[in-house]
């Protein structure tokens, strides 16, 4: 068996959390790869809403197993307030979720040390969501991290002398915090951790491919926020692309299948960077209130634009993308006509490649125009009652990107989902 991959084309909150939802029940396994409660990943079923930020979507189902991979930065005062919210909503996931021993932990100094680096970068913020998955990573990667096997030895030891480290780096900001503060719920997260299996992960998931067991790997993020192909440095601190899943799970190329790319039918962007094709004036304001585009972790408002061709036909390459998911169409419902950015003029140059940096020079997007639908897509169940004008959008986009797309969703329900015939 292969492993399938979910994940993010633009700037996050595409809806991958709906969609791993929905696709659970054809998988065994579902695993998260990178990111960490930076995400909020919304489920919605049977009126009741959820929002994950470390736990993969595919608890709640039954039978399935969860697992928190290697490459996921984990915090445990987060996880627990999690836990704890589904405990009281009735989901017991002790049966269900398994942790990477490998997963690196966010301590309260990193979330300090983000707040701190960010308030210093003034209008230059990258208007991180302040969870400390940065700092976090750069600890991973300078050898200095703790990990969740860590948990089981010397923790203790090891996390005074990284906060050491880490208030000796706090000295040298202007910045005031009370450690007490964000230490409050350390240790109960930390006994929250231990309750679960932890794993090697790498080896589990191996173990289960090789018994024919089919695992979905959920993206967090989105490609345009990917540490090496996104608009750096306004991007997360993770690779959130397909290869990051080999990486965040320990799975071979040769293992992945499917490549599910997720995208909204228009763009939105949280967080500070370029955005070429935002939409500053009262559409841009009626697609947010639309959508109700506000961020899932953060609550902040998301900024808005039309879609993105030269954006996504870059994203599709860097994830060999093999079948597309279009969301949130029925959000365009109220727009007489729809724009599709087809290429970039640069400083008069005309390109539909996605250049180096998108703030060097004078950027403005090349649209075409297709008409809008004008009618409420909420209800419907089949594509065959599809507005005539929807699949020439779906078309046109199919066309320009030369990958069919196999799942049209209409609202944030589960039911509101069409699998299309003939692409699945
Ligand atoms: P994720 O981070 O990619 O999982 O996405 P988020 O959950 O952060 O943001 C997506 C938002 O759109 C959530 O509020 C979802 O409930 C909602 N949503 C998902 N799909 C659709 C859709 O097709 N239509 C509408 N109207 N809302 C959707
Ligand atoms: P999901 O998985 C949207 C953005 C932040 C900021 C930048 C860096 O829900 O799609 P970080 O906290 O990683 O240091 O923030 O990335 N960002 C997201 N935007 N969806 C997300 O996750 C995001 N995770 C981080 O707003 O601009
Ligand atoms: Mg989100």
């Amino acid at each position: 068996m292969k492993v399938d991959v979910l994940l993010g084309l633009q700037w996050g909150d595409e809806g991958k959390g709906k969609v791993v939802d929905v696709l659970t029940p054809k998988y065994d396994v579902i695993t998260r790869f990178q990111g960490g409660p930076n995400a909020g990943h919304t489920l919605e079923f049977n009126h009741f809403k959820h929002v994950l930020h470390n736990i993969p979507s595919g608890v709640f189902h039954d039978q399935k197993i969860n697992i928190i991979g290697n490459g996921v930065v984990l915090d445990p005062i987060s996880f627990k307030k999690e836990i704890d919210s589904l405990k009281d909503k009735g989901f017991d996931l002790s049966k269900k979720l398994f942790i990477s021993k490998k997963a690196h932990l966010i301590m309260p100094t990193h979330r300090i040390l983000d707040a701190a680096s960010e308030a210093s970068k003034g209008t230059t913020k990258i208007g991180s969501t302040l969870k400390g998955i940065g700092p976090t990573y750069m600890d991973k990667t300078g050898r200095n991290g703790i990990r969740v096997g860590d948990l089981l030895n010397n923790f203790d030891q090891k996390y005074k002398a990284l906060k050491e480290k880490h208030l000796q780096l706090l000295a040298m900001y202007d910045f005031k915090f009370n450690i007490d503060e964000f230490e409050q719920g350390l240790y109960e997260g930390i006994e929250a951790i231990k309750q679960f299996t932890l794993i090697d992960s790498e080896i589990e998931i191996n173990k289960h491919i090789q018994a024919g067991k089919s695992v979905l790997a959920e993206g967090a993020q989105g490609t345009m926020l990917d540490i090496d192909f996104g608009s750096y440095p306004f991007v997360t601190s993770s690779n959130t692309v397909c290869a990051g899943a080999c990486i965040g799970m320990g799975v071979a190329p040769n293992k992945i299948g499917e490549v599910f790319g997720i995208f909204k039918a228009y763009c939105t962007r949280v967080g500070s960077g370029p955005f070429p094709t935002e939409l500053l004036d009262q559409t841009g304001e009626n697609m947010r209130q639309a959508g109700h585009e506000f961020g899932s972790t953060t609550g902040r408002p998301r900024r808005c634009g039309w879609l993105d061709l030269v954006a996504l036909k870059y994203s599709i390459m860097i994830n060999g993308v093999t079948q597309l998911i279009m969301t949130k169409a029925d959000v365009l419902s109220d727009f007489e006509t729809i724009k599709i950015c087809m290429a970039y003029d640069i400083d008069g140059v005309i390109t539909e490649e996605f250049p180096y940096d998108l703030t060097m020079g004078n950027l403005t997007p090349i649209y075409t125009e297709l008409p809008g639908w004008n009618c409420d897509l909420t209800g419907l169940k089949d594509e065959d009652e599809f507005p005539e004008e929807l699949n020439n959008y779906i078309d046109f986009i199919e066309d320009q990107l030369n990958i069919p797309i196999t799942i049209i969703s209409v609202g944030p329900d589960r039911e509101q989902t069409i699998l299309r015939e003939g692409n699945n």
